[in-house]
Protein backbone atom coordinates (compact mmCIF):
# COMPACT_ATOMS: atom_id res chain seq x y z
CA UNK A 1 0.00 0.00 0.00
CA UNK A 2 1.68 3.46 -0.96
CA UNK A 3 -0.64 6.12 1.25
CA UNK A 4 -0.39 9.77 0.77
CA UNK A 5 -0.66 12.29 3.69
CA UNK A 6 -0.58 15.90 3.93
CA UNK A 7 -2.27 19.39 4.66
CA UNK A 8 -5.31 20.15 2.15
CA UNK A 9 -3.80 21.49 -1.11
CA UNK A 10 -0.65 19.24 -0.71
CA UNK A 11 -2.01 17.20 -4.24
CA UNK A 12 -2.17 14.01 -2.84
CA UNK A 13 -4.95 12.93 -5.40
CA UNK A 14 -3.33 14.84 -8.24
CA UNK A 15 0.30 12.72 -6.81
CA UNK A 16 -1.59 9.76 -6.15
CA UNK A 17 -3.31 9.64 -9.09
CA UNK A 18 0.29 9.83 -11.36
CA UNK A 19 1.94 7.50 -9.24
CA UNK A 20 -1.30 5.05 -9.71
CA UNK A 21 -1.00 5.44 -13.49
CA UNK A 22 2.90 4.74 -12.79
CA UNK A 23 2.56 1.67 -11.16
CA UNK A 24 -0.42 0.38 -12.82
CA UNK A 25 -2.36 0.48 -9.29
CA UNK A 26 -5.38 1.60 -8.33
CA UNK A 27 -5.99 4.59 -7.06
CA UNK A 28 -8.50 5.91 -4.36
CA UNK A 29 -9.20 8.71 -2.47
CA UNK A 30 -10.74 8.55 1.33
CA UNK A 31 -12.89 11.71 1.07
CA UNK A 32 -14.45 9.84 -2.28
CA UNK A 33 -15.00 6.91 -0.34
CA UNK A 34 -16.74 8.34 2.86
CA UNK A 35 -19.16 10.09 0.29
CA UNK A 36 -19.74 7.31 -1.37
CA UNK A 37 -20.33 5.24 1.41
CA UNK A 38 -22.53 8.05 3.11
CA UNK A 39 -24.39 8.89 0.15
CA UNK A 40 -23.89 12.58 0.47
CA UNK A 41 -20.36 15.08 -0.05
CA UNK A 42 -18.49 15.83 2.82
CA UNK A 43 -19.74 19.59 3.01
CA UNK A 44 -22.91 18.22 3.83
CA UNK A 45 -21.96 15.35 6.04
CA UNK A 46 -19.94 18.13 8.59
CA UNK A 47 -22.92 20.31 8.40
CA UNK A 48 -25.24 17.01 9.37
CA UNK A 49 -23.20 15.29 11.56
CA UNK A 50 -20.46 17.69 12.54
CA UNK A 51 -17.05 17.33 12.32
CA UNK A 52 -16.74 14.29 14.96
CA UNK A 53 -19.21 12.32 12.93
CA UNK A 54 -16.97 12.82 9.90
CA UNK A 55 -14.11 11.47 11.60
CA UNK A 56 -15.48 8.68 13.01
CA UNK A 57 -16.66 7.86 9.44
CA UNK A 58 -13.24 9.00 7.91
CA UNK A 59 -11.67 6.24 10.75
CA UNK A 60 -13.86 3.53 9.71
CA UNK A 61 -13.56 3.46 5.74
CA UNK A 62 -9.60 4.53 5.90
CA UNK A 63 -9.27 1.30 8.11
CA UNK A 64 -11.15 -1.09 5.83
CA UNK A 65 -9.41 0.09 2.84
CA UNK A 66 -6.05 0.01 4.54
CA UNK A 67 -7.28 -3.88 5.03
CA UNK A 68 -7.70 -4.14 1.29
CA UNK A 69 -6.29 -4.50 -1.76
CA UNK A 70 -3.04 -2.67 -2.53
CA UNK A 71 -3.34 0.05 -4.47
CA UNK A 72 -2.08 4.13 -3.85
CA UNK A 73 -4.12 5.80 -1.37
CA UNK A 74 -4.54 9.55 -0.81
CA UNK A 75 -6.01 10.19 2.92
CA UNK A 76 -7.70 13.50 3.92
CA UNK A 77 -5.84 16.51 5.11
CA UNK A 78 -7.14 15.15 8.97
CA UNK A 79 -6.72 11.59 9.17
CA UNK A 80 -3.47 11.27 10.53
CA UNK A 81 -4.95 13.33 13.64
CA UNK A 82 -6.65 9.84 14.38
CA UNK A 83 -4.13 7.67 16.74
CA UNK A 84 -5.83 4.75 15.85
CA UNK A 85 -5.14 5.15 12.24
CA UNK A 86 -1.66 6.43 12.98
CA UNK A 87 -0.95 3.17 14.60
CA UNK A 88 -2.30 1.77 11.49
CA UNK A 89 -0.53 2.93 9.60
CA UNK A 90 2.31 2.00 11.21
CA UNK A 91 1.51 -1.20 11.53
CA UNK A 92 2.11 -2.85 8.15
CA UNK A 93 5.73 -3.06 7.50
CA UNK A 94 5.46 -3.07 3.59
CA UNK A 95 3.11 0.54 3.84
CA UNK A 96 5.06 3.20 2.81
CA UNK A 97 3.82 6.63 3.90
CA UNK A 98 4.28 9.26 1.81
CA UNK A 99 4.00 12.84 3.35
CA UNK A 100 3.49 15.42 0.83
CA UNK A 101 5.13 18.87 2.71
CA UNK A 102 3.21 22.51 1.56
CA UNK A 103 3.60 25.35 3.28
CA UNK A 104 0.82 27.07 4.65
CA UNK A 105 0.26 29.82 2.71
CA UNK A 106 0.60 27.99 -0.62
CA UNK A 107 -1.78 25.65 0.83
CA UNK A 108 -4.08 28.44 1.01
CA UNK A 109 -3.96 29.49 -2.49
CA UNK A 110 -4.07 26.20 -3.59
CA UNK A 111 -7.65 25.60 -2.15
CA UNK A 112 -8.86 29.26 -2.04
CA UNK A 113 -12.24 29.59 -2.21
CA UNK A 114 -13.04 25.96 -2.68
CA UNK A 115 -16.62 25.01 -1.06
CA UNK A 116 -16.00 21.61 -1.18
CA UNK A 117 -13.32 21.89 1.94
CA UNK A 118 -15.91 22.88 5.05
CA UNK A 119 -12.21 23.10 7.33
CA UNK A 120 -11.53 26.15 5.61
CA UNK A 121 -14.45 27.84 7.74
CA UNK A 122 -12.42 27.06 10.75
CA UNK A 123 -11.26 30.21 12.26
CA UNK A 124 -8.49 28.11 13.87
CA UNK A 125 -6.81 26.82 10.73
CA UNK A 126 -3.64 27.61 10.75
CA UNK A 127 -3.13 26.20 14.20
CA UNK A 128 -4.76 23.10 13.18
CA UNK A 129 -2.01 23.08 10.06
CA UNK A 130 0.60 23.98 13.27
CA UNK A 131 -0.37 20.87 14.97
CA UNK A 132 -0.72 18.09 12.38
CA UNK A 133 2.71 18.94 10.53
CA UNK A 134 4.38 16.71 13.60
CA UNK A 135 1.53 14.47 13.00
CA UNK A 136 2.70 13.69 9.24
CA UNK A 137 5.91 13.43 10.27
CA UNK A 138 5.55 10.74 12.19
CA UNK A 139 3.66 8.94 10.23
CA UNK A 140 6.02 9.00 7.27
CA UNK A 141 8.51 6.56 6.12
CA UNK A 142 9.08 9.10 2.69
CA UNK A 143 8.55 13.03 2.89
CA UNK A 144 8.41 15.18 -0.56
CA UNK A 145 8.51 18.84 -0.71
CA UNK A 146 5.25 20.36 -3.05
CA UNK A 147 5.97 23.97 -2.42
CA UNK A 148 6.60 25.68 -5.89
CA UNK A 149 7.01 22.39 -7.55
CA UNK A 150 4.73 20.67 -10.76
CA UNK A 151 2.62 17.22 -9.54
CA UNK A 152 4.82 15.33 -12.38
CA UNK A 153 7.97 16.36 -10.62
CA UNK A 154 6.82 15.52 -7.00
CA UNK A 155 5.16 11.79 -8.13
CA UNK A 156 8.88 11.37 -9.63
CA UNK A 157 10.18 12.15 -6.73
CA UNK A 158 7.85 9.77 -4.81
CA UNK A 159 8.87 7.01 -7.25
CA UNK A 160 12.00 7.81 -6.46
CA UNK A 161 12.41 7.63 -2.69
CA UNK A 162 10.30 4.55 -3.07
CA UNK A 163 12.88 2.78 -5.44
CA UNK A 164 15.28 3.72 -3.00
CA UNK A 165 13.53 2.03 -0.18
CA UNK A 166 12.72 -1.22 -2.79
CA UNK A 167 15.05 -1.15 -5.90
CA UNK A 168 16.71 -4.33 -6.24
CA UNK A 169 20.04 -3.67 -4.20
CA UNK A 170 20.26 -0.06 -5.31
CA UNK A 171 20.31 -0.80 -8.91
CA UNK A 172 17.60 2.16 -9.50
CA UNK A 173 19.16 3.74 -13.27
CA UNK A 174 18.39 7.49 -12.91
CA UNK A 175 18.59 9.75 -15.68
CA UNK A 176 21.45 12.26 -16.20
CA UNK A 177 18.54 14.69 -14.27
CA UNK A 178 17.87 12.20 -11.44
CA UNK A 179 14.29 11.92 -12.37
CA UNK A 180 13.66 9.47 -14.51
CA UNK A 181 13.52 5.49 -14.15
CA UNK A 182 14.76 2.42 -15.66
CA UNK A 183 11.56 0.71 -16.85
CA UNK A 184 12.76 -2.69 -15.07
CA UNK A 185 12.99 -0.59 -11.66
CA UNK A 186 9.79 0.32 -11.64
CA UNK A 187 8.29 -2.58 -12.85
CA UNK A 188 9.94 -4.09 -10.16
CA UNK A 189 8.67 -1.67 -7.46
CA UNK A 190 4.59 -2.69 -9.09
CA UNK A 191 5.07 -6.15 -8.68
CA UNK A 192 5.68 -5.25 -4.52
CA UNK A 193 2.49 -3.86 -4.16
CA UNK A 194 -0.03 -5.20 -6.87
CA UNK A 195 -2.13 -7.69 -5.72
CA UNK A 196 -4.99 -8.69 -8.11
CA UNK A 197 -8.19 -8.19 -6.16
CA UNK A 198 -10.81 -5.73 -6.45
CA UNK A 199 -11.27 -2.09 -4.77
CA UNK A 200 -13.73 -2.87 -1.88
CA UNK A 201 -14.83 0.87 -2.66
CA UNK A 202 -18.94 0.31 -2.04
C1 LIG B 1 -9.94 17.79 5.82
C2 LIG B 1 -9.41 17.65 4.57
C3 LIG B 1 -10.20 17.20 3.41
C4 LIG B 1 -11.43 16.41 3.87
C5 LIG B 1 -12.20 17.17 4.88
C6 LIG B 1 -11.37 17.52 6.11
C7 LIG B 1 -9.05 18.20 6.92
O1 LIG B 1 -9.40 16.40 2.57
O2 LIG B 1 -11.05 15.17 4.41
O3 LIG B 1 -12.70 18.31 4.27
O4 LIG B 1 -9.42 18.00 8.08
O5 LIG B 1 -7.94 18.69 6.63
P1 LIG B 1 -8.19 16.97 1.65
O6 LIG B 1 -6.97 17.01 2.50
O7 LIG B 1 -8.10 15.96 0.56
O8 LIG B 1 -8.63 18.31 1.17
Amino acid sequence: MIVLVGFMGAGKTTVGNLLAARLELPFADSDRVIEHRAGRPITQIFAEDGEPGFRALEHQVIGELLDGPEMVLALGGGAAEHPQTRDKLSADPVTQVVYLQVGYAQAMQRVAGDKGRPLLARPDLAAVYERRLALYARVATLTVPTDDRRPETISQDVLAGLLSFYGPNGQWCPDQEGRSHADRDVAELRGRFRRDQPLPLE
